[in-house]
């Protein structure tokens, strides 16, 4: 006897086989596209300074062929890959005083893209005058080598952000390479709920067993800005997550290690990020792990493991073996495996999604019409990543049933906010004292 057939119209697979198009606003990148061109008008690391030994390295950035080197002078050149002459690559040149050699015909470009001389030429050629490479202006800042690619007339103040300048900080230069679009990794980082699933009741605890609580969430823009805050009952308190997003592609996250099980004020950054494009199928994570007697009290975190395609949280990259990533699913392959780009017409957002939802509005409001750039004190943008934790037992009833929206819960986590955000016009110091005091007076 032949087998029953199934009900095929309860089968939806040859009705979804033909899939749409990705989202082109927000996710290319390349020249003269509108994010790429947003992008290219802020700061963007494009390599840790480690990377530049004696050989130049072959970069691709936002879609761009580049060549990095540090010349004997200590002076970095970006400088468009392919030789101005024949279109030799320079990653093939040789690293000279003032400058790089193209292997092919000897031409030496300066950093800023002058070319300074080609030998196989007169020594009074208009060449020398009339050719320039294509180079960007760069900075090297606590390990990471940014580059301006924007309009020179259009050039904006180096990034300043209070986090960079934390005292009693060190700042650990990563990057992280991930084979999909920048904003599928970007965009994981106003997805709070994530971490409830991924992160902790999915595989392993790869963080710890708070994080596997539901939390209440609250997500808001401001300037610049896109944020969460979470809140969550551990015992007899309750921990509020603080983390950030400035446009158009910089993030900050709190320390990694919180457990609610002690109270806590105002405890800083665990990484400050920016997702950087490489074209618009890759992209990069660059950024700096931060490292502190008080966020490493548990001696979890290890700074020997952060660097180029490291870093000392679990399922940052792709570099483990796929059994492994089947079991015990990092953020890597979450994200990656979204798609090379991923595709929001096949989404179905649900109210866990809104922070996802907020940020891609704001990231096209922002190419439209420039967000409100951040205020400074002190030469200082004040950012508002942090973890809280409260001792505050019990503020709900204990049959409420946990969801994203237990006002108690809320309540706190706006309270957090506001004392954080009317704090931002003090000098850092008094900043930091105002809100720890004030944070303090939430506990009971
Ligand atoms: S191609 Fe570079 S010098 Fe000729
Ligand atoms: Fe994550």
């Amino acid at each position: 006897m032949n087998p029953a057939l199934p009900d095929a119209q309860r089968f939806m697979g040859h009705a979804k086989r033909i899939k749409p198009a990705e989202e082109p606003l927000l996710t290319h990148t390349q020249a003269d596209s509108p994010m790429g061109e947003a992008m290219r008008l802020h700061w963007q690391p494009v390599c840790l300074s480690s990377q530049l030994k004696d050989l130049p390295i072959a970069l691709r950035i936002l879609g761009e062929d580049l060549v990095a080197f540090r010349d004997p002078q200590d002076r970095i050149g970006l400088l468009h890959k392919h030789c101005s002459h024949r279109g030799a690559s320079l990653e093939f040149g040789r690293i000279t005083d003032n400058g790089i050699r193209c292997c092919y015909h000897g031409w030496h470009f300066g950093h800023d893209g002058s070319l300074l001389d080609a030998p196989a030429e007169p020594v009074n050629s208009p060449l020398l005058k009339q050719v320039k490479q294509g180079a960007y202006p760069v900075i090297e800042f606590k390990g990471l080598v940014f580059a301006y690619m924007g309009p020179p007339t259009q050039m904006p103040p180096f990034p300043s952000f209070d986090s960079m300048h934390f005292d009693d900080v060190d700042l650990v230069p990563y990057a992280l390479s991930h084979d999909c679009n920048w904003l599928q990794v970007h965009e994981n980082l106003m997805d709070p709920l994530h971490a409830v699933f991924l992160h902790s009741r999915m595989g392993e605890v790869q963080l710890t067993q708070a994080w596997g609580e539901m939390p209440a969430v609250e997500w808001f823009e401001q300037g610049d800005r896109v944020c969460y805050l979470t809140s969550r009952q551990i015992g007899d308190h309750v921990w509020v997550r603080f983390n950030e997003v400035a446009f158009p592609n910089f993030g900050q996250v709190a320390g990694f290690w919180e457990d609610g099980s002690t109270a806590k004020y105002f405890e800083r950054v665990g990484a400050t990020r920016w997702t950087v494009p490489i074209d618009n199928t890759h992209c990069w994570i660059f950024g700096w792990r931060h490292f502190s007697p008080s966020l490493e009290a548990k001696g979890i975190g290890n700074a020997r493991q952060v660097g180029l395609n490291q870093l000392d949280i679990y399922g940052q990259t792709g570099e483990r073996g796929y059994e492994e990533m089947q079991r015990n699913t990092g953020d890597w392959e979450a994200e990656v495996s979204q798609g090379p780009i991923a595709i929001h017409a096949l989404e179905n957002k649900g109210s866990s999604d809104r922070g996802v939802a907020m940020l891609r509005r704001h990231l096209a409001q922002g190419i439209a019409n420039p967000h409100q750039p951040p205020s400074c004190v002190e030469g200082q943008t004040p950012t508002w990543t942090c973890n809280v934790v409260l001792h505050r037992p019990h503020p709900m009833r204990q049959d409420v049933e946990m969801t994203l929206s237990v006002p108690e819960l809320l309540a706190i986590g706006r309270s957090v906010q506001s004392i954080i955000l009317a704090a931002d016009g003090l000098a850092p110091n008094a900043r930091h004292a105002r809100i720890v005091a004030q944070l303090q007076s939430l506990s009971v």
